[in-house]
C-alpha cells in the first residue's frame, strides 16, 4: 500500500494532511525519513509519524444493493453516488470493485482493502458474475450457443470469454460472465441483435445479494475469504 494511504489507514488524517506530512519529513520507514508520498508501506515495515508508531485499522468489507439512477463513483455526478446509502466512518476512503452502470440495479462490494478487490478483478480470476437480464426481443434459440462460443464485441480484439445463458422466460435471462469489460453485457445483447432493457447484478463469486434495495451489510469472514489466493482477510464486526 501507498504511503499515503497507509497514513490516512491509521490515523485521522485526510490524503492531503498525509501527503504534507510525509513532504515535512514527519513520517520514518523503519527509523528512516521518508519523503515519497507513493513509497510502498510493507506490512513488516515499522512506520512513524513524529515518532510514533502507526498500527493501520482493519479492513472493512460491504456489500450494498444498488438502487438505479446512482453512480459507483465516490462523489456526486449527474447522478448521486451509492456513498450516500454507506453510512460508515471515512466511507470515502473505500472503493467499489467493479462497477454498475448507473441504471445497472443490484449486488456491488466495496471496501478500503486495495489487493482483496484486485484479487477479484484481475482477469486471470475468472470470477463469476451472475446477473438478471430483461430484453426487449425474445431470446433467440442459438444465444445461449453463441455466448458459449463467445461473441465478438465492437472495439474489442479478442473474443467475450464462454458465458453461460439460461433463460428465465423468454424475455428474461439469467447470464454468468467471467470478465468486466465497459458495458459487456449490454454490449454482448447487442451483438445478437437484441437490448438490455433491465439489468440486475445477483452473485459475485460465491456472494449472492440477500438485502433490500438501498441497504448494505458488512460481509462474512467467509464470504471475504472466498476469493482468496493465499493469504485470508479479516472483517471488522
Ligand atoms: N454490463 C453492463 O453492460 N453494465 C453493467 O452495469 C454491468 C455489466
Amino acid at each position: 500500500m501507498r504511503l499515503d494511504k497507509f497514513l490516512c489507514k491509521s490515523t485521522d488524517l485526510s490524503r492531503p494532511e498525509a501527503t504534507r506530512k510525509i513532504l515535512q519529513g514527519a513520517v520514518c520507514v523503519n527509523g528512516e525519513p521518508v519523503t515519497t508520498e507513493s513509497t510502498q508501506a510493507h506490512e513488516d515495515n515499522l512506520i512513524t509519524l513524529h515518532g510514533i508508531v502507526l498500527t493501520p485499522r482493519a479492513s472493512r468489507y460491504v456489500m450494498l444493493h444498488k438502487p438505479p439512477a446512482t453512480i459507483c463513483s465516490n462523489i456526486n455526478e449527474a447522478y448521486p453516488s451509492l456513498f450516500n446509502y454507506l453510512d460508515l466512518d471515512r466511507a470515502e476512503d473505500m472503493h467499489v470493485v467493479g462497477r454498475l452502470d448507473a441504471d445497472t440495479t443490484g449486488l456491488v462490494l466495496i471496501t478500503d482493502d486495495g489487493r482483496w478487490s484486485f484479487d477479484i478483478i484481475r482477469p486471470q480470476m475468472k470470477c463469476k458474475k451472475v446477473y438478471r437480464v430483461g430484453l426487449r426481443d425474445p431470446i433467440a434459440p442459438d444465444a445461449a450457443l453463441r455466448f458459449e462460443q463467445g461473441l465478438q464485441l465492437q472495439g474489442e480484439k479478442a473474443l467475450t470469454r464462454p458465458a453461460q445463458l439460461e433463460a428465465i422466460n423468454e424475455k428474461e435471462v439469467l447470464l454468468t460472465i467471467t470478465e468486466g469489460k465497459y458495458h459487456q453485457v449490454k454490449r454482448m445483447f447487442a451483438a445478437i441483435g437484441n437490448r438490455v432493457l433491465s439489468l440486475h447484478r445477483e452473485k459475485i463469486g460465491a456472494i449472492s445479494l440477500d438485502i433490500a434495495k438501498g441497504q448494505w451489510r458488512h460481509l462474512t469472514p467467509e464470504e471475504i475469504n472466498s476469493f482468496a489466493t493465499d493469504k485470508p482477510a479479516e472483517a471488522t464486526p
